[in-house]
């Protein structure tokens, strides 16, 4: 660009020149040599001003331009936690937030996840979200999957090209389990202080699923977490039952039948009664009367221990149940595809 103005085409040839030895290139938005530019604004004869400003603009701009191509250049930043729900750097005004209430209306999973969580609040819960992206060590390591073991194969879900300092990939988690060994321990002061650890952790997970009314490759799960001293099978089936009971506002019957899990010992497999028919058989239990509905344990010793809690002195059990499935139930919904759909009319009708 060539400025009319000899001052100003000097003082541009001045700055360029300056530019490429500066290391932090927004200095030169800052020189003195273009403040006192615009400085002489008043003092020109009153017809010059407008041109005389115009220039100043162009070359202002002009340097800007150069700022922002330069800014490409690439950055030493301190590594950011890229498994974290969002990066801490951003600005405050920039962070995922809510859209206005005004131009929609909540999704059904969410109204429904509300009323979950109010119901483990009163009994004594708290809850921490999971994320959307996860490490091995998390989804796998942390839950007793040693490396190459068979049970992997069971949580297929996807993953990025880019690996983390061992090498391993990063993973979109096929479960909220991946939060266990976190809140064990986030919240192991509690048992030092003679309190359990309650958690529940809400979360969406993805799994490569061959898709239909029942399977989706998107959903979400309801992690739950107890640690205590003296904590056995028997209060997770209360919990549950307890928790499902308010949920469908009806008795319910429960069992449990073994299952396998790496990350609990014993493992089970958790059915309720038809909420639909009371086990008389309807479509939505398949006749049977009953629906299996999650899958829960005693939390392994070796899941404790790599949370740095002593197995020997207390115990826990977690369950890992799907929110999708507790919905479609709820308001026989018969296809899961609905809610990752945005399908307005399916999203009116709870609106
Ligand atoms: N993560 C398991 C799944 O998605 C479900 C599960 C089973 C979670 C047992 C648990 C658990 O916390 O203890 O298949």
């Amino acid at each position: 660009m060539s400025y009319q103005n000899p001052k100003i085409a000097e003082t541009a040839d001045l700055l360029k020149g300056r530019f490429a030895e500066l290391t932090q290139k927004t200095d030169i938005l800052k020189a003195v040599e273009l403040r006192a530019l615009y400085a002489e604004i008043p003092q020109l004869p009153a017809e010059e001003r407008a041109s005389f400003g115009q220039e100043i603009n162009a070359l202002r701009a002009e340097l800007q331009q150069m700022v922002d191509e330069a800014g490409d250049v690439e950055e030493a930043l301190s590594p950011i936690d890229v498994t974290a729900p969002f990066d801490v750097n951003t600005p405050a005004a920039e962070r995922p937030h809510l859209l206005p209430s005004e131009t929609g209306s909540k999704h059904p999973l969410m109204t429904e996840l509300e009323t979950v969580l109010d119901i483990f609040y009163r009994m004594g819960f708290n809850a921490i979200e999971s994320r959307e992206i996860d490490d091995d060590f998390h989804m796998f390591g942390a839950l007793n999957f040693p490396e190459g073991h068979p049970a992997r194969d069971d949580y297929d879900t996807f993953m990025t090209t880019q690996t983390d300092a061992n090498g391993h990939q990063f993973i979109a988690p096929a479960h909220t389990s991946t939060m266990q060994n976190r809140v064990l321990k986030k919240y192991i002061g509690n048992l030092e202080k003679g309190e359990p650890i309650a958690c529940l952790i809400p979360g969406r997970v993805f799994r490569n699923e061959d898709l239909d009314a029942r399977h989706e490759h998107t959903f979400y799960q309801l992690e739950g977490v107890y640690v205590g001293k003296g904590v056995h099978a028997g209060m997770l089936i209360a919990t549950l039952k307890t928790f499902l009971q308010e949920y469908y506002g009806k008795e319910l019957e429960v069992k449990t039948q073994p299952f396998y899990f790496p990350f609990t010992e014993p493992s089970f497999e958790f059915a309720l009664s038809c909420p639909f028919c009371d086990k008389k058989g309807c479509n939505v239990c398949s006749y049977s009367g009953w629906i299996e509905l999650l899958g829960c344990g005693m939390i392994h010793p070796n899941v404790l221990r790599q949370a740095g809690i002593n197995p020997e002195e207390y115990t826990g059990f977690a369950w890992g149940c799907g929110l999708d499935r507790l919905v479609l139930m709820k308001y026989g919904i018969e296809d899961i595809r609905h809610f990752e759909s945005a399908k307005l009319d399916f999203l009116r009708q709870f609106a």
